[in-house]
This record gives C-alpha cells, structure tokens and sequence, in this order.
C-alpha cells in the first residue's frame, strides 16, 4: 500500500524539480511544457533537467541528463515571448508546415517541429548538427554539444586558431545541406557552435528552426544573406573570400 502511495505520488516530485528548474533560469514553464517535460521523463527520455544554458526570446536550452548518464540539451520554446510574425515569414512558403497552424500554440509547435525536422535531415545528410533525439509540442531533445559539462561556445566568441580549416567546415556542411534542399537561414557566428574533437576545431550547426526548403520563395534570399554572413566573418580572420564566393561553392 505504501508503495502505490509512493508510485503515484513521483509525478508531483518532477513537477516539484521543474519548479525549482524554473526558479534557476527565471522563466515559467506553463503547465503543458511541465506536462510535455513530466511525459520525457515517464518514458525515459530525459532523467533530469540540470540547468540553463540559453535564455533566448524564443527558447529556453537546458542541460539535462539521459537516464543512461548521457548529456542532452533540451529546447523549450517559448509561447508568450515568440517573435510571431518574423516566424510565420519562415512557415509560409515551406509546404511541410503552412497548412498546420491556426494559432499562436500551434505556431511555436511547428516551429519545434520544423527544428526537429530540420536536424534530422542534416544529421541524415552528414551535416555536423547536434544529434535530434525527440520531439513534443513545443520541446525538443537533442545530443548536448560540449566537452565535460561545458556547453560548446559559439563562433562569435572564440578565437580560431585555423580559421581556414574552419571555414572550409562550414563550407561543406552548407553544400551538404544545400544538397539536402534546405537552406539554414540565420546562420552566422552565432549559430555555429566550435567544438574541439581531437584538438580540430569542429563547426556544429544549430539553430534551425527557420531553416527552409529550397523551393521556399524567399530560399535563395536567405542562402544569399547566409554566404554572405559567413564570408564577412571569415575575411575579416585572414581568409580570401567574398559572398559571392561562397554562394558558388555551396549551389555549384
Ligand atoms: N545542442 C546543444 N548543445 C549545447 N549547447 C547548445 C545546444 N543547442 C543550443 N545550445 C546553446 O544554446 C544557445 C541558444 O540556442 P539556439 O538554438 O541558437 O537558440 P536561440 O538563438 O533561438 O535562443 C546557443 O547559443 C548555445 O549556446
Ligand atoms: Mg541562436
């Protein structure tokens, strides 16, 4: 008898940890989102919520740990804050999501769901992008990028010591996804992240929630704007080229 009591009552002790989660990160969790993260945890998906790494306007990123010891991150987006007309530009025009959405919750769901597609494509096509483990509603469960417990830092904020080497990274993951009929969308310095695996630098994607479908009317746009991004940032670390540069790499 004392058991059952005990059984039934674990589901209050997780609500209880995501509290204090939330008290950590200093963002509510509404109670879909503490149900969604309950259900990850019911079905051993995640084991624990550990801590923030990001609070961004539309997700919160937590580390979080697998019920096998394995390091995950997980993306909560965000319904109250979202940037919701920037995100329809996104949707519209992608034929895999423009007919799903009717309002604002369905449209930070698709928004998770576009990610998670998304990365499970670029991880398909031998893109570097953090491994997709699962998705629900607005979360999404992905390989934690990082040595140790330290989050990988961003482009924007290392100092390269083979901006070369890095460059023609980030070239090949941008044809391989161009290859795979998506375009990134926002990439720049702040959305690759820089891991040393075996003491190489190694360029990780994230990030890809906007990313589109080639026949996506604005896709050419957007890849245009992220050669560019990717090329000013290079140039200005020693490297020989331009945008347009780039763009012939990547689409030839
Ligand atoms: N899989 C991951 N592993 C480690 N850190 C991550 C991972 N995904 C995101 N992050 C961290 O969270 C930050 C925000 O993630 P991002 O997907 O760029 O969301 P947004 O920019 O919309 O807030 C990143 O800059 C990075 O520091
Ligand atoms: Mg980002």
């Amino acid at each position: 008898m004392a058991r059952r009591i005990s059984k039934r009552k674990q589901p209050e002790i997780e609500v209880k940890q995501l509290k204090a989660v939330e008290k950590i990160s200093g963002k509510v969790l509404d109670e879909k989102t503490i149900s969604v993260l309950v259900d990850f945890i019911n079905n051993k998906v995640i084991k624990s919520l550990d801590y923030p790494i990001s609070t961004g306007k539309e997700a919160v990123v937590f580390k979080a740990t697998s019920p096998s010891g394995g390091k995950l991150a997980v993306i909560i987006f965000n319904f109250e804050t979202s940037r919701f007309h920037n995100m329809l530009d996104y949707i519209q025009g992608d034929k895999r999501f423009d007919h799903q959405i009717h309002n604002k919750r369905e449209l930070v769901n698709v928004w998770a769901r576009k990610e998670f597609a998304n990365l499970k494509k670029c991880f398909a096509a031998g893109v570097r992008v953090p491994k997709p483990i699962k998705y629900k509603q607005n979360v999404i469960v992905m390989e934690f990028v990082g040595e140790n417990n330290v989050a990988t830092p961003i482009l924007a904020k290392v100092r390269l010591s083979d901006p070369q080497g890095v460059y023609e990274k980030i070239l090949g993951s941008m044809k391989k996804m161009f290859e795979a009929k998506l375009v990134h969308a926002d990439l720049s310095e702040f959305n690759i992240l820089v891991l040393l695996e075996n003491n190489v630098e190694q360029p990780v994607f994230i990030d890809l929630a906007q990313a589109v479908v080639l026949d996506h009317p604005k896709a050419k746009e957007f890849l245009e704007k992220d050669c560019f991004n990717i090329a000013k940032y290079f140039s200005k670390r020693g490297v020989q080229t331009d945008g347009k540069t780039v763009y012939t790499f990547v689409t030839a």
